[in-house]
């Protein structure tokens, strides 16, 4: 018999929170538990070997806390651990248990959006160069050209609060126009970085405005709708008292400050040590 458990969700800092907060929305009846590794983000430039290494440990704390299903809310974790994750370590762990990730249900959805087929994602470097979103998206649209942009410093001006000051600019305005140099005629930006819709104010401003600019939080949120309702067997084993709990990897304070913010609500998270010997 599985005790029912929150849905886990897992990020390297705060960009989780934009998904979660398009899961609240959509499914407010379950349970989630957050996990935030903000000690040791960004993730996105750190090898294959370390990003699996530490999204394994976080998937493997929110499982002992009692999730069932654990969502990756992080495309660099998505597009470099899950499919080893899911192919390696999941075998050896109890049958019930499931990691899912979200550059999949995006690329699902991605092709309707674009015109002129042509498509800019801003990524991290390593969702960049694993070219996850160009060979998924290839797969159900075909004939959608895939232009990518590479942002190192977007995720660090979220993580350190600086994403709503004027120095945020500069970076923002500099990775658009190097997407529109590769190919002017992209009509739709793919936020592909969980932390990004963070600075999507700025974002818009320095976008033209026939582009459309695609965030994941809501089509994550749909497609979970879906994966729960294809598989009640795995959704009995999600509670449902409509509540949110927060660990972190860093300072409590100032993930209850920062994520407070966000979501609007205050946020008393617990502290966790991950770090291996
Ligand atoms: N939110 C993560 C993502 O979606 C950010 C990765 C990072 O820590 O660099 O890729």
């Amino acid at each position: 018999m599985i005790k029912p458990g929150p849905i886990g969700v897992f990020d390297s800092g705060y960009g989780g929170l934009t998904v979660l907060k398009e899961f609240i929305q959509t499914l407010p009846q379950y349970d989630y538990l957050y996990l935030g590794d903000n000690a040791r983000a960004p993730y996105g430039t750190r090898s294959f070997e370390t990003v699996y290494e530490y999204t394994l440990q976080c998937v493997k704390h929110l499982f002992e806390q009692g999730c069932s299903l654990v969502v990756l809310a992080c495309n660099t974790a998505s597009s470099k651990a899950l499919r080893t994750i899911q192919q390696n370590d999941l075998p050896d762990l109890e049958a019930h248990l499931r990691v899912l990730g979200v550059i999949r249900p995006t690329t699902e959805v991605v092709g309707k959006y674009t015109k002129t087929k042509k498509v800019g994602v801003f990524a991290t470097k390593g969702t960049v160069v694993s070219k996850s979103y160009v060979v998924e998206i290839n797969k159900f649209y075909p004939d959608v050209e895939v232009f990518q942009e590479a942002c190192p410093m977007w995720v660090p001006l979220v993580e350190n609060n600086e994403h709503l000051n004027p120095g945020a600019d500069y970076f923002v305005e500099k990775h658009i126009n190097q997407l529109l140099q590769q190919q002017p005629d992209i009509d739709t930006f793919l936020l592909g970085c969980t932390h990004y819709p963070l600075l999507v104010d700025k974002i818009r401003k320095y976008t033209p405005e026939h582009i459309t600019i695609l965030t994941q939080g809501k089509i994550v949120a749909n497609s979970l709708v879906e994966y729960l309702n294809r598989h009640p067997e795995l959704e009995k084993n999600c509670s449902k008292s409509g509540t949110q709990s927060y660990l972190t990897t860093d300072d409590t304070a100032n993930f209850n400050d920062h994520a407070g913010t966000f979501l609007g609500e205050t946020i008393m998270s617990k502290h966790v040590s991950l770090i291996s010997n």
